[in-house]
């Protein structure tokens, strides 16, 4: 008997600062994946949907205080507690657009500066989690980010705190990263997004496995 394998779908990463603009991107990328006929769906980190979203959600409101350490890891748990539905997706054929994710994570509680969390220590909860085909960093300077209409009243929404993370991000760079200039237009930033997403779902058309972090 012959069986054919469907092919597998593509994880595709935004990152960046706050107010970079990922939500506009990553919402435009998926209609216009959908328009080409592509089964794409939208998913975010963290997710606030789940138990552990929200102590995640009651923490960056201000309502609760959580060691940093012990926070790190709900924002990982978070990500692990989708791990299984995420390789089902990809293995669907379904290709994913994910809004934040592990090297955000990292770059966020590095960023805070905690003695003995450094970026070795930041990175290892999420090692073995399913790595991005292409991750999309959309580069603003934490100046221009304040200026599009003020960082939101959420915890890490501060331009010193953003700068931290800018260097760290800077630090986490791998071969699936593609640095964008989100200081250009929004249709500027789209034609670039997409050129890099047809990348990716090409090379997954052409076999690439799904990787894993953070090899
Ligand atoms: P959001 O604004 O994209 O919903 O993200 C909420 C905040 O949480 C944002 O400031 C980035 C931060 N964050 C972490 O600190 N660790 C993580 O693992 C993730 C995914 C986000």
């Amino acid at each position: 008997s012959t069986s054919t394998k469907p092919l597998r779908g593509a994880f595709i990463l935004f990152e960046g600062g706050d107010r970079c603009g990922k939500t506009t991107q990553s919402e435009s990328l998926v209609k216009h994946l959908h328009s080409k006929g592509v089964d794409a769906e939208l998913w975010k980190f963290p997710d606030r949907q789940t138990a552990i979203g929200q102590m995640i959600n009651a923490y960056l409101q201000g309502k609760t205080e959580t060691d940093d350490a012990a926070v790190h890891l709900l924002f990982s748990a978070n990500r692990w507690e989708k791990r299984d539905a995420m390789l089902a997706a990809l293995s669907a054929g379904r290709t994913l657009v994910v809004d934040r994710y592990a090297y955000s994570g990292a770059a966020f509680t590095a960023a805070k500066g905690v003695p003995g969390l450094d970026l070795a220590w930041c990175k290892a909860p999420d090692s073995n989690l399913p790595a991005p085909d292409a991750t999309i960093f959309l580069s603003i300077t934490p100046e221009a980010a304040a200026k599009r209409g003020g960082y939101g009243s959420e915890r890490y929404e501060k331009e010193e705190m953003q700068k931290g993370v800018a260097r760290k991000f800077e630090q986490l760079k791998d071969a699936t990263w593609h640095s964008v200039d989100a200081s250009m237009s929004v249709e500027a930033v789209e034609a670039e997004v997409r050129r890099i997403a047809d990348a990716a779902l090409r090379s997954c058309e052409d076999g690439r496995p799904v990787q894993y972090l953070w090899l």
